[in-house]
C-alpha cells in the first residue's frame, strides 16, 4: 500500500499564497500512516508579468508527475493577455490534465452565519459537479471577433465529456443521499438537450440513484428558495462556474467553499475563490476553503491508494474545522479573525 505522496503546490497569486500557507501546517499535522512531500512551483498572473509565462512547462510537468496538485488561486484583474482575457492557468490545467469533474461541495457548518433566514438553511449539504473541460469554456482562446462589430464564442458538448461527468456525479451520489439533478437549458439549446439526453442514458446505468432535471434559471431560484432539497447537481462548465459561487454564498462565502478538479489520472484541489485583490496582503482571507480542499485531497488520495488512514485524516480536519465555529469570526462574516487566527484555531483542534 502506498504511504508516501508527492504534492505539487501552486500557491499562485494574491490570497492564494496566504491560504496555502495556512493549509500546509494543517496537512502536516495529520500525517499518521502516510506522508506528504510538498514541492512548490511558480505559475500565475504575477509570474506572467515577470517572465511572460503563466504556466511554465516545468511547472506543468511537475503537476503531471505529482500524486496530487494543491492550488491556491491565480489571476489578477489588471494583468491580461493582449486579447483582453485574464491569465488563468487553472483552466489550462483542467483541460490539459483532463480534470473533467469540478467537485464543489457546499455544506452548512453549524455556527457559521448563513445569508438565508429560513432555519432549514442549516440543512444545506449539496455538491455542484461542474463539467470542466468543454461547454462554453471550449471557446476560450478561440472566440472570433468580426471587424469590431460582432464577437462569437461557441458552446461545445460532446458525448465523451458528458458521459464521464454524469457518471462521476452518479457515483458521487451513491456515497451521499442518492439524488442527482442535471442542470441545463435543454428547453432552448440543442447542445443542452444533448447534455440532458446523455444524462438520461447514464442514469439508466445507476438504478439506485434518483435522477432529476432542472433548468438553470429555475435552479438559480431554488438555490435561494430551498437549497436544502439538492444533493448532487451536475452541469455545464459556465453554469457550474456561476452556481458554485452562489452555493458558496449560501454557506458563508467564498472562503468556506472547497473544491476538487478531478479526472481519471490526476486531481487538483483548490478553494473555489480567486486571488481576491480587494483583501490580498492584509491577512484577512478565510483559509477554511483551502484547508477543506486539502481534506478533499487526502480523501481522494486515500481512495485511490487504498490507504484508509488518509480518509480518517480528512475527517479529522473536517471535524477540527467544524469545532472552531461559532467562536471564530472571520473577516468574511464581519468578524475580526484573520488567516493566521483561523489556521491556529484549526490546528489547536487537531
Ligand atoms: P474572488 O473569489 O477572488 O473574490 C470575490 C469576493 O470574495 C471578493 O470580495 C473577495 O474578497 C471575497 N473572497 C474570496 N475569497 C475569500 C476568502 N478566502 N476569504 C474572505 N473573502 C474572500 O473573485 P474575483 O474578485 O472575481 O477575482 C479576483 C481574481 O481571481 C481575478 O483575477 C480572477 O480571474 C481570479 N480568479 C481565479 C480563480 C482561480 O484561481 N481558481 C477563481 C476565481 C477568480
Ligand atoms: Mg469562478
Amino acid at each position: 500500500m502506498k504511504t508516501a505522496f508527492d504534492i505539487c503546490v501552486l500557491p499562485g497569486d494574491g490570497i492564494g499564497v496566504e491560504v496555502i500557507d495556512a493549509t500546509i501546517p494543517v496537512l502536516e499535522k495529520v500525517q499518521k500512516g502516510f506522508s506528504l512531500k510538498f514541492d512548490f512551483y511558480p505559475a500565475g498572473a504575477k509570474h506572467y508579468q515577470q517572465t511572460g509565462e503563466a504556466l511554465p512547462e516545468a511547472t506543468f510537468e511537475a503537476a503531471k508527475r505529482a500524486d496530487a496538485i494543491l492550488f491556491g488561486a491565480m489571476g489578477w484583474p489588471e494583468i491580461r493577455y493582449p486579447d483582453g482575457t485574464e491569465i488563468a492557468p487553472q483552466l489550462d490545467l483542467r483541460f490539459r490534465l483532463e480534470l473533467y469533474a469540478g467537485v464543489r461541495p457546499a455544506r452548512a457548518i453549524p455556527g457559521v452565519p448563513l445569508p438565508l433566514a429560513d432555519p432549514r438553511a442549516r440543512d444545506i449539504d449539496l455538491v455542484v459537479v461542474r463539467e470542466n473541460t468543454e461547454g462554453l469554456f471550449a471557446s476560450r482562446g478561440k472566440g472570433t471577433l468580426i471587424d469590431d462589430r460582432e464577437a462569437r464564442d461557441t458552446m461545445v458538448i460532446t458525448r465523451r465529456a458528458s458521459e464521464r461527468v454524469h457518471d462521476f456525479a452518479f457515483r458521487l451520489a451513491k456515497k451521499r443521499r442518492k439524488q442527482v439533478t442535471c442542470v441545463d437549458k435543454a428547453n432552448v439549446f440543442l447542445s443542452m438537450a444533448f447534455f440532458r439526453k446523455v444524462f438520461d442514458e447514464v442514469a439508466k446505468r445507476h438504478p439506485g440513484v434518483e435522477a432529476y432535471h432542472h433548468y438553470i434559471d429555475a435552479t438559480a431560484l431554488d438555490l435561494v428558495r430551498k437549497p436544502w432539497q439538492f444533493d448532487v447537481l451536475v452541469t455545464e462548465n459556465m453554469f457550474g462556474d456561476i452556481i458554485s459561487d452562489q452555493t458558496a454564498a449560501l454557506v458563508g462565502g467564498m472562503g468556506m467553499a472547497p473544491s476538487g478538479d478531478i479526472g481519471d489520472a490526476h486531481g487538483l484541489f483548490q478553494p473555489c475563490h480567486g486571488s481576491a485583490p480587494d483583501i490580498a496582503g492584509q491577512g484577512k482571507a478565510n483559509p477554511i476553503a483551502a484547508i477543506l480542499s486539502g481534506a478533499m485531497m487526502l480523501e481522494w488520495l486515500g481512495e485511490r491508494s487504498g490507504n484508509a488512514a488518509m480518509g480518517d485524516a480528512a475527517r479529522r480536519i473536517e471535524r477540527a474545522v467544524d469545532a472552531i465555529f461559532p467562536a471564530i469570526k472571520p473577516y468574511e462574516f464581519g468578524g475580526r479573525d484573520g488567516t493566521g487566527a483561523i489556521r491556529d484555531a484549526v490546528l489547536s483542534n487537531l
